[in-house]
């Protein structure tokens, strides 16, 4: 089938994954010309920006990568028309969130913008070109572009010229935050499909930097199942350790302990047993929710229900810690000032989907507090897009409370009832709390929900402390 080595590769979409993945490969192999396309124009034109420090998309080390190789052999364009034309290799990498309305809403993936993507390939590729869904996609999808791509054949097209395609499944498994790591060094790189020579092709270009033996070629449903699956497993994980974060708290158990000495086990092993706020980010819930939807699909109702669990899970334990800080500030938070640290799902990310922070800023606010929002890396205006309320603004008469932004901690701390970390930033280590403790509202409190503080630190302070999974510093 394949009648030339890859040379051009187009990626469609510009996000978390699209860019920092086509920025490592442009890196790695420097005789391969790759456009990335997006329809977000802003978004190009921040990848395009000559501000390095304005990327749309933050990560550690990317804008080290894209200095070197932006417009060497890494471009960004909104010309999807000439990309897709000129490119032998198309990975879609677009967004596949939950569908908010419709059969299946709540669980089933939206597919929309893949099969957009799609049907642009179909409309104007050249030749044979390899298809490679780098989107997290529900198992049998591949089915569903292979439809559209064919029925390209049947239908009058302005260039209509020979073509043909394959489609491969290379789902991606970098994690946000540690994505340059991730792709420079991956724990494995999968690739599912059933042809060989276009199997080969994708290969070939990660052969480059990746170990042969980490390179793995299953078919393409092992493929596509295998990424919700990997999610899932390590969602599953996450709620595991928060659920037992509660038990310490009841019975005088600690949940680090607990977790090192679990972690010891070699089945076990130490990575992903850090109790914190609730699992967060763009895909855990939705590719859970997306098997659920499938298990219901195929009438696997019991799988269904045991995956569903997971989820339901994970919002009730970032709920009991919104409770928990109510109660613990007199059950009420109306007129109090609490400053929250970290507003990303995780540190090293400007990413807020999905993040905690949201609901419990949400529930705080409904309870009248007024909320302070510090973080390293997120805009006020993704923060107020998030909560759904403008910065200092009261919703009318239904008794919210209102927040603001204010980078500079040691001034967002003035007069403060209460210090929530919510993020695991670096910076959040190693505060001053003597100096914190100073200018707080008396009796002041500290939640720390990412077990990240210093008991030792804080104990001869006058402040009261709450931390993840602890029940000695109540
Ligand atoms: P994203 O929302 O950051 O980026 C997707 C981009 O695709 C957007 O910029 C959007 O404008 C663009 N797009 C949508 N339709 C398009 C079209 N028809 N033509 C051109 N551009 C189009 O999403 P993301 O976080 O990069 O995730 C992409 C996929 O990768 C999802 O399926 C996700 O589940 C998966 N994934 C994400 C991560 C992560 O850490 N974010 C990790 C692994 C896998
Ligand atoms: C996750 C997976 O780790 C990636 O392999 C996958 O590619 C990606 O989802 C995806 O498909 O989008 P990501 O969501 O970026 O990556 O970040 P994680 O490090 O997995 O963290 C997810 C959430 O779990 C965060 O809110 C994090 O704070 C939380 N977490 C993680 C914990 O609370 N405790 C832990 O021990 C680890």
């Amino acid at each position: 089938m394949l009648k030339k080595k890859v040379k051009n590769i187009c990626c469609i979409g510009a996000g978390y994954v699209g860019g920092p993945t086509m920025a490592v490969i442009a890196d790695n192999c420097n005789y391969l010309n790759i456009t990335v396309v997006d329809i977000n124009e802003e978004r190009i034109s921040k990848w395009n920006s000559s501000d390095f420090d304005n990327l749309p998309v933050y990560e550690p080390g990317l804008k080290e990568i894209i200095k070197r190789v932006r417009n060497r052999n890494l471009f960004f364009t909104i010309d999807l028309k000439n990309s897709i034309k000129n490119a032998d290799m198309i990975f879609i990498s677009v967004n596949t969130p939950t569908k908010t309305s419709g059969f299946g809403a709540g669980y089933a993936s939206d597919l929309k913008w893949v099969e957009a993507s799609a049907r642009q390939v179909a409309q104007n590729a050249v030749g044979h070109t390899i298809v490679i869904e780098k989107s997290t996609l529900p198992v049998r999808t591949a089915k569903v572009i292979k439809q559209i791509l064919i029925s390209s054949f049947d239908e009058e097209f302005e260039n209509k010229t020979e073509k043909s395609f394959s489609i491969l499944s290379n789902p991606e498994f970098l994690a946000e935050g540690t994505a340059i790591e991730d792709l420079n060094n991956p724990d494995r790189v999968l690739i599912g499909g059933d042809e060989e020579d276009s199997i080969n092709a994708l290969k070939n270009i990660y052969e480059k930097w990746v170990p042969e033996d980490k390179i793995i070629t299953t078919n393409l449903w092992s493929s596509e199942l295998s990424k919700l699956a990997a999610n899932a497993f390590l969602a599953q994980r996450i709620s595991s350790i928060n659920s037992i974060s509660a038990i310490c708290e009841a019975t005088g158990a600690e949940v680090n302990e607990v977790s090192n000495a679990i972690g010891f086990d070699s089945r076990i092993g130490f990575k992903f047993l850090s109790a914190g706020p609730g699992f967060g980010g763009s895909c855990f819930k939705k590719d859970i929710l997306n098997l659920v939807y499938l298990c219901r699909y195929f009438g696997l109702n019991e799988v269904a229900e045991y995956w569903e669990q997971v989820v339901k899970f994970n919002e009730w334990h970032t709920k009991r810690i919104s409770k928990l800080i109510v109660e613990k500030l007199f059950d009420t938070v109306a007129l109090k000032k609490i400053l929250i640290l970290g507003f990303s799902y995780k540190a090293n990310t400007n990413d807020t989907r999905e993040s905690p922070a949201i609901k419990i800023v949400k529930d705080l606010l409904e309870n009248g507090a007024e909320i302070i929002i510090s973080d390293p890396q997120v805009d006020p205006d993704i923060i107020a897009l998030d909560l759904g309320i403008e910065e200092n603004v009261f919703k009318n008469g239904s008794g919210q409370g209102k927040w603001r932004y204010h980078k500079d901690i040691y001034e967002a701390a003035m007069g403060v009832d209460a210090v929530v970390i919510i993020t695991e930033w670096k910076v959040y280590k190693s505060l001053s709390w003597h100096k914190l403790v100073k200018v707080m509202r008396k009796p002041a409190w500290l939640f720390d929900t990412r077990s990240i503080t210093n008991y030792e630190e804080l104990k001869d302070l006058d402040i009261n402390y709450w931390s993840i999974g602890n029940s000695n510093y109540c």
